[in-house]
């Protein structure tokens, strides 16, 4: 396990989307995360298979897919054909979770499972030996530029604690409102994966990512 920036391409400026990333790039951003929402899951639509694909063949990082869609078992091989290398979907839409993940590895992609701030912690965790990351939402899902739920830090640390109680090092992932003031509060909760979207690419976008890898370096890696 280690601290992983993962800069949320929501906030990009899709005329020059190639560009930033290839910014974040250079300036050491280990993951690109992909916001999928289908209108349905969540009231807004956001990036599809076409912009995925294209973007594969200009990166070689980590695509962090976070589908934010009805029934995501309908579309995991879309994705993982699109250039996918994690999966995560929503435990709320999905009425068989352990079908999804059981489809995700089918497609040798990394499995993550996430939930809504007011889903219960309880829901993710008989799954938490079969999956790679848990993305625990800070905002409520949608929109990017939203205020950090400070109340998700508790959620974050009884993971991390029940993460370490079976012996699991597993990916524990924040999205929502993550800033450089609220970095550290998070990574001594445990998570070790940080989404950001507004923060990332406000202003210098190469100086944001080491801005937060080098405040990231000063919390222990899985929280205090
Ligand atoms: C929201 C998305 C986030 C979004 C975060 O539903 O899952 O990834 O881009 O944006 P910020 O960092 O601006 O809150
Ligand atoms: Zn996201």
């Amino acid at each position: 396990m280690k601290h992983i920036m993962a800069p949320s391409i929501l906030a990009a400026d899709y005329r020059i989307l190639g560009e930033q990333l290839r910014v974040l790039d250079e300036a050491g951003a280990e993951w690109v995360h992909i916001d999928v929402m289908d209108g349905m899951f969540v009231p807004n639509i956001a990036v599809g298979v076409p912009i995925i694909s294209s973007i594969r063949k200009g990166s070689d990082r980590f695509f962090d897919v976070h589908l934010m869609i009805e029934d995501p078992i309908r579309y995991i091989d879309v994705f993982a054909d699109a250039g996918a290398d994690g999966i995560t979907f929503h435990v709320e839409a999905a009425p068989d979770p352990g079908a999804v993940i059981a489809a995700i590895r089918a497609e040798g992609k990394k499995a993550g499972i996430s939930l809504k701030p007011g889903t219960e912690l309880a829901s993710v965790l008989p799954y938490l030996d079969q999956v790679d990351l848990v993305l625990v939402m800070t905002v409520e899902p949608g929109f990017g530029g939203q205020a950090f739920r400070e109340d998700m830090l508790d959620k974050i640390r009884e993971l991390r604690r029940s993460c370490r109680e079976k012996g699991l090092d597993t990916d524990i992932e924040v999205d929502g409102g993550i800033t450089l003031g609220n970095l550290g509060a998070v990574l001594d909760a445990g998570a070790n994966v940080i989404v950001a979207g507004s923060s990332m690419f406000r202003g210098d976008i190469g100086k944001n990512v080491k801005d937060f890898t080098a405040e990231a370096g000063k919390h222990p890696v899985g929280g205090t």
